[in-house]
């Protein structure tokens, strides 16, 4: 059975073994980037999962608060050193609310394709932006959709070849609504762990528009955290939302 959008299943599939998954990924530029960007305030995370990038931020003296829709994913985070100190509500981030505002809210590692449809990517957009204060950012990291990589709407992707483990990930598009459907497999000695996750993907422009919508307008776009420029070639991006009109 695919899974759905529910804001809960992501983790409670994923949550055991998430940061093992993701072991290889260093958080080191992303928090030097946003630890820049917050330039000393407040920093509310959509998503905040396991802490992969709050917790390391939150190291270097920023507060960092999170909204999280997968109790197991907090429960992780929970157990990390720090990961107590960290104020994390539980709920839809299209729609929750911390009932503060931030120098920089953020919606990292593709999370942005978790939300099931534009609407609710638009929603989202706008909750950020209640959730900043003026002149704050909203800060975007996702992929750029490569449909060419589809034969017949199914791609098989390779994501990591190691001696402990090899991922990989069967995905099938669905171009009408602008949607992938895919399952990660994770192959270790222990047996085979299937991790589906649903994507209503965007495009880097589609985003720009949903940020004005929000009254947010695009600042930066980089191909990575080290603030690479976004080319024809980037597979992925990080995009600087700012709140106010530009010049402002
Ligand atoms: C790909 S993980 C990223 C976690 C973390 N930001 C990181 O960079 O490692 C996406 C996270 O967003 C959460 N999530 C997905 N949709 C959500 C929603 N609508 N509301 C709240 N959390 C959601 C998932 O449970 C998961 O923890």
């Amino acid at each position: 059975m695919a899974s759905s959008f529910d804001p809960a299943e992501y983790g409670s599939h994923i949550a055991d073994v998430y940061d093992e998954v993701y072991a290889d990924l260093s958080p080191e530029a992303a928090v030097r980037c946003l630890a820049d960007l917050a330039g000393g305030g407040d920093v509310l995370e959509l998503g905040i999962g396991t802490g992969r990038i709050a917790l390391p931020l939150a190291a270097t003296g920023l507060v960092v608060d999170g909204v999280e829709g997968s109790p197991e994913m907090v429960a992780e985070l929970r157990r990390k050193p720090g990961g107590d100190r960290l104020r994390v509500e539980i709920g839809d981030f299209a729609v929750a609310t911390t009932g503060r505002r931030y120098a920089l809210v953020t919606l990292l590692f593709n999370t942005v394709n978790a939300l099931p449809s534009q609407e609710a990517q638009v929603q989202t957009f706008a909750n950020a932006a209640a959730h900043l204060e003026p002149g704050g950012a909203f800060v975007v990291e996702n992929w750029v959709p490569d449909v060419g990589e589809f034969r017949r709407r199914r791609a098989v992707r390779v994501h990591e070849v190691g001696d402990r483990q090899v991922v990989i990930d069967v995905a099938e598009l669905h171009p009408a609504e602008q949607r992938m459907t895919t399952t990660k497999l994770a192959f270790t000695a222990v047996g085979v762990r299937l991790l589906p996750a649903n994507h209503r993907y965007v495009w880097p422009a589609e985003l720009d528009l949903m940020a004005r919508l929000a009254g947010l307008h695009l600042e930066a776009r980089w191909e990575d955290w080290d603030r690479r420029p976004f080319t024809d070639d980037s597979t992925g991006y990080v995009a600087v939302y700012r709140a106010g009109r530009p010049g402002r």
